[in-house]
């Protein structure tokens, strides 16, 4: 079997982290036998889900000559290639058959696989670990050389058992550094998110906040969020309860936030996932139980949303002629902690030895917004 190289060209490290789960789209978008595809770290992906409910990941890329596999055709359990009818079994990427074989040639059928990659769906979403095995097998090698052990998906936390569930998403025109460092700005906020239901900039005024160290990332420690705000108003209204705020970042991408406030609780997650290095994407998944209809909550939501993105769209225009950027103290830090924890990742890995984590103990950082 002959194999060939991949194009030199497109070597250069987009940044990206490998050996993660990023969510490759909403569960929603497969139904029945169809196939969908999406692209997560420059990888194109097609997804599906079998007639047994199992959903899949391959590399959408045929190993015979590279035409995209989702032009083929899907039964529910084998996937056949659009160009010469390789047919692959979809959860193993395993090949099956080759229709153009004789019974004297000897080529071993089942030594051939699809690049394929582990998948779980969760909180509504199709789960892919991005496994840097993977990325290189480029379509051979069986199973694409996986860790022994991969963590399970993320799973965003609820505290009851009847609550709203939603999910919004954004696409922003950068690379995931710069959407992950927009999403842990607190300096934006009175410039880019004025409104009346949220706050206005004439609020601004000097807060102090303790953040922490946990395993991959920081936390922001419990504590009563900002007096401006009026959705944490509401919240303490209703119970007459303080509420507690507890923000988390971990790599390779995760904000979460949890809210309580008495038997009330509202819990969300944003996700940035790199899709190229010049687009990634914000998946915002949030679950409640305060008396908010959700519909409300949406429009709040978007209108959020497309105001962060608007403001990329605008820095992607100057970032197009590779500025000196600044990163100030203590406003960016969160941000310099990120590239910080990215570097130390990539380094523990490159060694093999123990994650340095940036943070030594409890910081307390003070800005104005
Ligand atoms: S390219 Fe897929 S079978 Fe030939
Ligand atoms: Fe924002």
């Amino acid at each position: 079997m002959l194999q060939t190289q991949t194009d030199p060209a497109s070597t250069a490290d987009p940044g990206f982290l490998w050996d993660f789960w990023y969510p490759a789209l909403r569960s929603s978008e497969i139904r029945s036998n169809n196939l969908a595809t999406a692209m997560l770290l420059e990888v194109p992906l097609v997804l599906g889900r079998t007639s047994e409910g199992q959903a899949f990941a391959m590399r959408d890329s045929c190993p015979h000559r590279g035409i995209p596999l989702s032009y083929g055709h899907f039964d529910g359990k084998v996937l056949e290639c659009s160009y010469h009818g390789w047919r692959f079994d979809a959860c193993s990427a395993q090949c099956l058959e080759i229709p153009s074989l004789v019974s004297q040639d000897n080529l071993k059928v089942e030594r051939i696989f699809a690049g394929h990659y582990p998948c779980e769906e969760r909180d509504g979403y199709l789960w892919v670990y991005m496994s840097s095995g993977g990325r290189r097998a480029a379509g051979n090698a069986p199973g694409a050389r996986l860790p022994e052990k991969i963590p399970a998906a993320p799973a965003l936390a609820v505290f009851s058992e009847k609550y709203k569930l939603t999910h919004l998403t954004c696409d922003l025109p950068s690379h995931v550094d710069q959407g992950i460092i927009g999403l842990m700005d607190p300096a934006h906020g009175p410039f880019v998110h004025q409104s009346w239901f949220w706050r206005k900039r004439a609020s601004i005024h000097e807060k102090q906040k303790q953040f922490e160290p946990i395993p991959n990332g920081f936390r922001m420690s419990p504590h009563s969020p900002s007096s401006n705000s009026a959705p944490y108003q509401l919240l303490k209204k209703i119970t007459g309860e303080p509420v507690t705020t507890t923000i988390d970042f971990v790599l390779p991408n995760l904000r979460t936030e949890i809210d309580r406030s008495g038997k009330l609780w509202f819990s969300s997650r944003a996700a940035i996932t790199p899709v190229r290095r010049d687009l990634c994407r914000i998946d915002f998944v949030a679950a409640w139980n305060i008396p908010f209809p959700a519909a409300l909550f949406r429009i709040f939501g978007e209108k959020f949303l497309k105001q962060d993105q608007q403001t990329m769209i605008r820095q992607a225009e100057g970032l197009k002629y590779k500025p000196q950027l600044t990163l100030i103290d203590d406003a960016d830090r969160q941000a310099k902690w990120y590239f910080a924890l990215k570097a130390n990742l990539l380094e523990s890995r490159r060694t093999g030895t123990s994650m340095v984590h940036p943070m030594t103990g409890p910081v307390t950082l003070r800005w104005r917004s």
